[in-house]
């Protein structure tokens, strides 16, 4: 039922040179759905998301997005769609505020008479209570983002995707390099989001880290898809094999 897809990426392919990223992968989020994007380091994930969000164009391939034809050339204009994108090498600004990362490409703005200026007020606010809403104990929106830790970072970024009522939320490689503790914070959140109706793309090369949270996965190997498992017919053991082996999987949607 196409009704029921949110993201639908149709024969994708890209090219670095003479490196095949991505050759003719197709790859479908449904709505209010978490799907596992699973597969070994150099498989393909972070270049198939990163043509999905705007940062790359691919040489090839179709993309909707809520059945329209998605034709995007930034990550601004993918957040304006709804798309919030957690990268691997995260993407808050080090050298800015909690407040300004926040709202970065969305600046709430104050009109006094001719002149504009940032509406510094309302964003300490709100970033407050999103603070407040991911439960992290930083001690103010006005400190530099440089001093959080890994799991402050991802929280402040999955609270900024729920603040503007994101559609979709992609995470990539959301647990690498955070303890235990921060780790579970993040897992948490992410069923949060799920629960406020966001479908979720949740990349990683471990299924243990993802299997809690996961509804569906999907596997890349080597650029292409190796296949599709739902979570329900299937252990995390007889995953985790799968994606060691390489091998072709029958296609489940
Ligand atoms: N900007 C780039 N320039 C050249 N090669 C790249 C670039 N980005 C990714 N690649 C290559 O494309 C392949 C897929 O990379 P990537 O999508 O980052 O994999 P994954 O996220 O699954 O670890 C790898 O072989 C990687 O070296
Ligand atoms: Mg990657």
């Amino acid at each position: 039922m196409k009704e029921e897809y949110l993201v639908e990426m149709k024969n994708i392919n890209k090219n670095f040179g003479a490196v095949k990223a991505l050759k003719g992968v197709d790859f479908i989020v449904k709505k209010r759905e978490v799907v596992g994007l699973l597969g070994d380091n150099g498989a393909g994930k972070s270049t198939l998301i990163k043509i999905l969000c705007g940062v790359l164009k691919a040489d090839s391939g179709e993309i909707f997005f809520n059945n329209k034809e998605l034709s995007i050339s930034s990550p601004y204009q993918a957040r304006e769609k709804g798309i919030e994108t957690v990268h691997q090498e995260l993407s808050l600004v080090n050298t800015m505020t909690i407040a300004r990362n926040m709202f970065l490409g969305k600046e709430p703005i104050r009109k006094v008479g001719f002149f504009s200026f940032l509406d510094k007020e309302t964003m300490n606010r709100e970033a407050r209570k999103v603070i407040g809403d991911v439960g992290i104990k930083v001690r103010s929106p006005d400190e530099y983002v440089s001093i959080l830790s890994g799991g402050e970072r991802q929280a402040i970024a999955i609270g900024r995707a729920m603040y503007f009522d994101a559609k979709l939320l992609i995470l990539d490689e959301p647990l690498r390099a955070l303890s235990v503790k921060e780790q579970k914070n993040v897992l948490d959140h992410v069923n949060q989001v799920r629960d406020q109706g966001i479908s979720v793309i949740f990349i990683s090369h471990n299924v243990y880290h993802a299997y809690s949270v996961t509804d569906r996965f999907v596997l890349l190997n080597k650029g292409e898809k190796q296949g599709e498992i739902l979570k329900e017919d299937s252990t995390p053991e007889e995953i985790a094999e799968f994606v060691s082996s390489g091998e072709k999987l029958s296609k489940i949607v």
